[in-house]
């Protein structure tokens, strides 16, 4: 695990992008696994950037998202659909058949998820995962308790998230109470991980996550057991973290360096 400590936003951001771009540019049909929620809004623009001024081509990726809410369909303002398509993918070169979001209004809920699994199989599986963490420790809507070995599936939300995704809603009794997410076995099934936080309110969640057990009450701390996880957070949310990260790190050319060690 490689922990990033950056300066601010602007700059998790910036290095999360360029990640993606430089694995890219190398494997342009690239698997990609996507995240909602506030984090990755800066990944998204300066992706969408890259794209417009400096023509990063989108055209042969597939994506991949980590979760979606049942019951929305995916012109609700608040689905994950909406928010990926408003966000990112109405703004760069990717065809529509490559995407792929979980369906929160599909029938036969099991059957969506087995295909899911296989869709991501077919592929070759997922190069590289974003995520971000809940602050009660969740990736994805893997809440505090889930199967550390889960595979996609519904799962009840927390009334900790339901109050804390409220802020996009009406009110909280709009929020969905079930979820479609990727498991926890599926993400780390990803060649790479690359966990995003920002701010004060992550920091007890980033440092359970790096620094804590292993353990289902957290299930961001699996990331610990993955063999390429880069972890990129600005000093506010890695306020917690006590481990050997020296200032040093805070360079993407120390970044660099590491990688080739
Ligand atoms: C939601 C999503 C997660 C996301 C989390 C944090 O619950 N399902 O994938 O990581 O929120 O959101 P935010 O980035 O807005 O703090």
């Amino acid at each position: 695990m490689l922990v990033i400590v950056k300066d601010n936003y602007d700059q998790i951001s910036k290095e999360a992008a360029q990640m993606v771009a430089d694995r890219l540019r190398k494997k342009p049909n690239l698997v990609l696994g996507l995240a909602t929620g506030s984090t990755p809004l800066g990944l998204y623009r300066e992706l969408i950037r890259m794209h417009k001024k400096e023509g990063l081509d989108f055209s042969k990726i597939i994506t991949f998202n980590l979760d979606e809410y049942v019951g929305l369909l995916p012109t609700h303002k608040q689905s994950y659909a909406y928010f990926m398509n408003k966000n990112l993918f109405a703004h760069i070169n990717i065809p529509q058949h490559s995407i792929h979001i979980p369906d929160g209004m599909a029938h036969d809920i099991d059957g969506f998820c087995d295909w899911y699994e296989q869709e991501i199989q077919r592929v070759g599986g997922i190069d590289l995962q974003i995520l971000g963490v809940g602050a009660n420790g969740h990736v994805a809507f893997n809440e505090p308790g889930s199967s550390l070995g889960s595979r996609t599936r519904v799962k009840t939300l927390t009334e900790d998230t339901r109050k804390n995704n409220a802020r996009f809603f009406k009110n909280k009794d709009e929020v969905p109470k079930y979820a479609l997410t990727m498991g926890v076995g599926t993400i780390m099934d990803a060649k790479e991980l690359v966990v995003l936080a920002s701010g004060s309110g992550k920091a007890a969640a980033i440092k359970a996550a790096a620094e804590g057990p292993l353990t289902a009450q957290c299930p961001a701390s699996v990331v610990q057991l993955h063999r390429k996880t880069f972890v990129i957070v600005d000093e506010e949310a890695g306020a917690k973290l006590t481990g050997l990260y020296p200032g040093s790190w805070k360079s993407s050319f120390m970044l660099e360096r590491s990688r080739k060690n």
